[in-house]
């Protein structure tokens, strides 16, 4: 939530003001209430900022345009916390003499105290933001310490809560300080220019080589160097890590595609294809934890929650032991006095940074440090890695689109190949079985491809078909119940329609009850184990006058003779492809979600209220 960007640079040539706008443009998904940006020239700071999403402000404010000499420039795009967004309460903000700038992303918690402490000694506080106490603070320190680093490390000591800040003060043009706490940071190192950003895709134009700031770390930015410390210690850390990153810039940028959501399915089959190549010496350890553990929970957030429920449905077919899953935000509370020896967390996260996943995994290793955490996640050396003791990337490649899509599928995957792997490991299954298995999950990104290849059509009459219904269902049984979730989800947040996904066969215990004549109802019915009983709920609904719609596989024949519209999935009537049908079935439902948010003309990548990354409580 919140997206920061900054860069300090001695190129001669290089253009300061499109740089930094196209930087945080890139971040615009994590947050976009309002904008700003502060340039420093002459040894004064100049603000640009307001409330709106950044091409609105660009288009009053000219965010590119930069005083003249300009080498350093920091902004910042808002997902409001901390009083309403408005151009006050945007970022940066200042201190009371307006020499030094702030921009944050995340949550003071003891701003109150500080606030008041900083009133009674005079300062003035212009904003509702906890943000401005930064600057205030590291001006109250420099009085007493003369130095920038120590008066901002001296103030972090005091804050408590999740930041990463980068802080610029208007008499050093060529230093910018960086600090982090829980909320993601990243350096990146280009010749004479040093970027930091929430994000790498942010810089990935410009430079591949990057630095991740750990939890209490700050770094000194210049144009040709970077130095760590520790806030703690005090001490510096030397010979920190330089990563180079192996996306390519396309990855971060629509490449002719209208909306990064619709780039993103279309995106899948090569986002299946690289997970596919997850070395199998990583996945021989994780599955080997499963096998060996005696609790096995899944937690996430979101999505990446669904995807952990379809994903646990399919390990628990080859592991033969119950997987508990638990969204992350209640794990604490439910697994508080019982997280037991010999157990195993699996946390699933895109980002690696949500922070209800982050403080229920932190919580469970001190709670009991015996607990394994095994984390999925699609982002090298985010938070959630620094705290597992097994990890397993996804190969989606960044994901702009607020809407997971890429990366839910991904993720599915993923667990596929550790169901697989325990497989072979536990040697229930014959050989031969355990390679149609495995030819049939091969099979599933040319399966995707080829029906995105041909359905859009059929989705855009679908789309047109529903327009009217504000709300429906979904319904499916066993795995696919997964799917339906992930459906309902996609369309709340990017067509703003309340439909849900929901149990088939509980739906007859409350929901049928707004069946009449015309209702949509949607069903998933992919050939496996429910899909029998499946029928009998298809015909309950039928009987009652319900509209059906129905996603079946290409050679179905009983649903689709109950249907009116069906979505045929081409793959084929087999157990073998069953089992990967909650990652084939989804594209169709996120490309509904994505056309019907454009038939209520809204913007598929901006959901309202939504940011990608939520690293707030
Ligand atoms: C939905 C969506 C969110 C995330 C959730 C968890 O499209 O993107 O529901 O799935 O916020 O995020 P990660 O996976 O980054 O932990």
């Amino acid at each position: 939530m919140c997206g920061i960007f900054g860069i300090v640079t001695n190129e001669e040539n290089l253009n300061i003001g499109n740089n930094v706008f196209e930087g945080i443009k890139r971040l615009e998904y994590r947050g976009y209430d309002s904008c700003g940006i502060v340039y420093i020239a002459n040894k004064k700071l100049f603000v640009k900022k307001d409330s709106g999403k950044i091409d609105e402000i660009h288009k009053k404010l000219k965010l590119n345009e930069f005083p003249n000499g300009s080498k350093l420039a920091l902004a910042h795009t808002r997902w409001a916390t901390h009083g309403p967004p408005t151009k006050i309460n945007s970022h940066p903000q200042l201190d009371c003499n307006n020499k030094i700038a702030v921009v944050h992303n995340g949550i003071l918690e003891n701003f109150f105290e500080l606030k008041e402490e900083l009133i009674s000694k005079g300062h003035v506080f212009k904003s509702e933001t906890d943000t401005e106490i930064i600057p205030h603070l590291i001006e109250e320190n420099l009085n007493t310490h003369g130095n920038l680093k120590e008066a901002v490390v001296s103030a972090i000591k005091k804050c408590k809560g999740a930041f990463a800040l980068a802080i610029c003060h208007a008499d050093y043009p060529d230093t910018i300080i960086v600090v982090r706490r829980e909320s993601p940071l990243v350096l990146g190192i280009a010749k004479n220019t040093t970027y930091c950003a929430s994000d790498i895709p942010a810089f990935l134009k410009y430079t591949r080589k990057c630095y991740i700031l750990d939890d209490d770390e700050l770094a000194i930015l210049r144009p040709n160097s970077v130095e760590f410390f520790n806030i703690m210690s005090e001490k510096r850390i030397e010979n920190k890590k330089l990563m180079t990153i192996d996306w390519n810039i396309g990855a971060a940028e629509k490449e002719g595609y209208d909306h990064f959501m619709l780039k993103e399915i279309y995106e899948e089959p090569m986002a299946l294809r690289r997970t596919m190549k997850i070395p199998t010496e990583s996945l021989k350890e994780f599955s080997e934890s499963l096998i060996n553990a005696e609790h096995i929970y899944i937690t996430a957030a979101g999505t990446s929650f669904y995807a952990s429920l379809a994903g646990k449905f399919i390990v628990t077919k080859f592991l033969g032991k119950y997987i508990e899953a638990i969204e992350c935000s209640e794990f604490k509370t439910q697994l508080d006095n019982c997280l037991e020896d010999n157990s195993v967390i699996i946390a699933v996260s895109q980002s690696g940074e949500t922070i209800d996943l982050i403080e229920p995994i932190r919580w469970a290793k001190k709670y009991n440090p015996s607990v394994k955490i095994l984390s999925i996640t699609n982002i090298v050396g985010s938070t959630l890695t620094r705290h597992s003791d097994q990890v397993l990337i996804t190969q989606a490649g960044p994901e702009i689109g607020v809407a997971a899509t890429k990366t839910y599928v991904s993720q599915v995957l993923t667990l596929a190949l550790v169901a697989l792997e325990i497989a072979k490991l536990r040697k229930k299954l014959s050989n031969e079985e355990i390679q149609k298995y495995y030819e049939a999950l091969q099979s599933v990104p040319d399966i995707i491809e080829n029906f995105l290849e041909k359905n859009v059509d059929l989705i855009k009459y679908i789309v047109k078909n529903l327009e009217k219904n504000l709300n429906f269902f979904f319904l499916a049984r066993g795995a696919s119940i997964a799917t339906a979730k992930e459906g309902g989800l996609k369309l709340k947040e990017v067509a703003c329609r309340f439909i849900e996904g929901y149990s088939a066969a509980h739906a007859k215990h409350g929901p049928i009850s707004l069946v009449r004549e015309g209702y949509p109802i949607i069903f998933i019915a992919p050939p496996d184990e429910t899909y029998e009983r499946l029928v009998g709920n298809v015909m309950e609904f039928k009987a009652r006058g319900g509209k059906i719609i129905s996603l079946v596989v290409e050679s179905d024949v009983k649903i689709t003779n109950l249907s009116d519209i069906t979505i045929r999935i081409p793959q084929p009537e087999d157990k073998y492809h069953s089992l990967f049908s909650s990652i084939t079935f989804i594209p169709a439902l996120q490309l509904l979600a994505y056309y019907a948010a454009l038939e209520h003309n809204l913007d598929p990548d901006k959901p309202l209220n939504l940011a990608k990354t939520v690293t707030v409580h």
